[in-house]
């Protein structure tokens, strides 16, 4: 795979990560992933790198720590329980944790991600018997040179992306997708949404990439193809998040 030039000195990014935005959509989904590669590959890495980590973290960021290991759980409750001969996505991979559990039960797993420092991290933690399942990949989840595959999971990262960012997403995925992909949304709570009303009062460049919440039934009108199912709520303190099925 070519390389393409990037700002962190002595890290490169795999896959080239410019132009795999669909058109309608390219001028939102590219800034959104920039501000996403920002803080996930400069700011907060240390912070991502120790809450997926066994590290004691404080009693806020623990109640998080569970609520994402349960939706680990309901994602991988969503797939065949032994995954021998499959190929998988893991579309914003970080720092590999649901790439190392598929691979354990007998997938090809590819984890992709925007942060070359999160990519390095999950190469590190690789654990040694499972190096051969799986590929780790610094780039955007929509490079097609990542080729097919029978399923594609997103945990938690299409979270910060519009409803029509999100379709053009599932749908530039369709054609390499054989069954079906889980990913997470934000649901549309009364505190996220004012969170997010709070979040759109802030200049854009000094602070985190602000959450979208979604509506599974809003987001299914947002396809022009395939089929949406709301499979599940997890909710653990401060995190929260939706588990949706698209098939396409
Ligand atoms: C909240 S983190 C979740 C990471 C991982 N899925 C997990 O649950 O531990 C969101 C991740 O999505 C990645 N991401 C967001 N948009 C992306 C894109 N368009 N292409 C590749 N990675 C992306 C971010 O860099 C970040 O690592």
């Amino acid at each position: 795979m070519a390389e393409a030039s990037n700002p962190v000195p002595g890290m490169t990014r795999d896959l080239a990560a410019t132009a795999e935005a669909p058109d309608p959509v390219r001028g939102g989904y590219l800034a959104t992933r920039d501000r996403v590669e920002t803080y996930f590959d400069r700011t907060a890495t240390k912070t991502w790198e120790r809450l997926t980590s066994d590290a004691p973290v404080s009693g806020i960021r623990a109640t998080v720590r569970a609520g994402r290991d349960a939706m680990r759980d309901v994602i991988l409750g969503q797939l065949p329980a032994d995954l021998t001969g499959t190929r998988i996505l893991d579309a914003g991979c970080g720092t590999g944790a649901l790439a190392f559990e598929m691979a354990a039960r007998g997938a090809d797993v590819t984890g992709v991600d925007i942060s070359p420092q999160l990519i390095d991290i999950a190469r590190k933690r690789t654990p040694n018997d499972l190096h051969h399942k799986l590929t780790f990949r610094a780039g955007d989840m929509l490079n097609p040179r990542l080729g097919s595959f029978d399923h594609v999971v997103a945990m938690d990262s299409l979270i910060y992306y519009t409803a029509a960012d999100i379709a053009a997403i599932l749908q530039g995925l369709a054609p390499r997708l054989r069954t079906n992909m889980i990913f997470t949304v934000a649901p549309r709570t009364p505190l996220l949404m004012a969170m997010f009303r709070i979040g759109k009062l802030f200049p854009r460049s000094d602070r985190s990439p602000t959450m979208v919440p979604h509506s599974p039934a809003r987001l299914a009108s947002a396809l022009t193809k395939g089929k949406l199912r709301d499979i599940e709520r997890v909710t653990s303190g401060f995190y929260i998040s939706n588990a949706l099925e698209f098939r396409p």
